[in-house]
């Protein structure tokens, strides 16, 4: 029974401090690879057997102390009516593009919409049986539209920006549409066995403060107030949002993730004091020698120490190219720089 990570999350005493990596599933675990080539990304997405098969591999190989479910922050929009691939990347059967596009939208239920979701869940918890805690997530409705709205990934989501700036009206109906989705999405994943939720909110750096709070952080909050009653930490990682920690205090979040780009002490500082925080090493430093790797943790600890809470992470997620080795030497290094800080 290693319930550390929850315990890290509300802030209670720990004895070590509990680690998991953003997009830990998939992407650099040979295992992983091999099951991909073998069904394809969108059957092991969809088949329950197998994304949880997916789900406890970095927890056997690397011994981390929490799952992430094993999904993608795409696949609700399939309770939208649209259809996504990936090839690798998350394409749509069609980009919503005009008004009229976001006001035909229809919601369903997720669990009638993409029951799958939540049986991946159900058997994750019989098969974890205690062993860690099980994380659900989604994406922000701001990072969600971004790809709605584009149709694809994309660098710079012109497409979406253009819409924010030029029809802020259907912007923010898309918005609501997809927190009331996400939130909906999030509740369903608590009752369905999930511990612990995190938002994920890649896109937030392209946005400057004021069009932040107004179209990103509302959202946010609305989709943390609506989970606040299922009493389960609630996570809320943005990505390059350092000029927005400030606005982050009332997020409505448990527990803030920092990407690496500012130290969790600055971050705490702005975040304003008595926060949980989760980070925050940066992903490029596990392409370096494992010497490299254990000094950087130790200092990324360093800067945790005086924090109410802390969960190991990177800064964002693993980058497909990591050695095997140099993950399981981060998870070792935490493990041993966190047990002497404390002893
Ligand atoms: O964290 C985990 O390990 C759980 C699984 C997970 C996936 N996607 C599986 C996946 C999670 C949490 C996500 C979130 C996700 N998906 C985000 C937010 C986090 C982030 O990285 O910023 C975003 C932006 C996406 C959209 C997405 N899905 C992209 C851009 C891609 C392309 C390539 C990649 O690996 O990022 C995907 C496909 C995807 N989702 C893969 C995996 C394992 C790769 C498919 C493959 O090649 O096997």
């Amino acid at each position: 029974m290693n319930d550390l990570y929850l315990r890290a999350c509300r802030g209670q005493p720990v004895e070590r401090t509990p680690l998991w990596l953003m997009r830990q599933a998939g992407r650099s675990l040979p295992e992983y690879r091999e099951l991909r080539d073998r069904f394809g990304f969108g059957t092991l997405l969809r088949t329950p057997e197998l994304a949880a098969r997916v789900t406890l591999q970095p927890v056997d190989r690397l011994g981390v102390d929490a799952a992430i479910l094993f999904c993608d922050i795409l696949v609700p929009a399939e309770a939208l009516g649209l259809r996504v691939e990936f090839q690798p990347g998350p394409v749509l059967d069609r980009a919503l593009r005009t008004t009229a596009d976001v006001e035909s939208l229809r919601r369903r239920a997720p669990e009638e919409a993409v029951p799958y979701v939540f049986e991946t869940i159900r058997l994750l918890r019989r098969e974890l049986d205690g062993r860690v805690p099980l994380i659900g997530f989604a994406a922000s409705p701001f990072t969600l539209a971004a790809y709605l709205i584009e149709g694809r990934g994309s660098k710079g989501f012109e497409a979406w920006r253009a819409l924010v700036h030029g029809e802020p009206a259907t912007a923010h109906r898309l918005l609501e549409t997809l927190a009331a989705l996400t939130a909906d999405y999030l509740v369903a994943q608590v009752r369905a066995g999930a511990q612990a939720v995190q938002l994920f909110d890649t896109w937030a750096g392209l946005l400057d403060e004021a069009g932040y709070r107004e179209f990103d952080l509302r959202y946010v909050r609305t989709i943390f107030e609506r989970l606040a009653p299922e009493r389960v930490p609630r996570v809320y990682f943005a990505l390059d949002a350092a000029h927005v920690l400030e606005d982050l205090r009332d997020c409505g979040a448990d527990v803030v993730g920092v990407d690496w780009r500012i130290g969790l002490g600055e971050a705490a500082r702005r975040l304003g004091g008595g926060r949980v925080l989760q980070g925050n090493l940066d992903p490029a430093v596990l392409l370096a020698p494992p010497p490299v790797i254990e000094r950087r943790a130790a200092e990324v600890l360093e800067q945790a120490a005086g924090l109410p809470g802390h969960v190991f992470n990177l800064g964002h997620g693993v980058l497909p190219d990591t050695p095997l080795e140099h993950l399981l030497a981060l998870v070792e290094a935490v493990g041993r720089h966190s047990r002497r800080g404390r002893s």
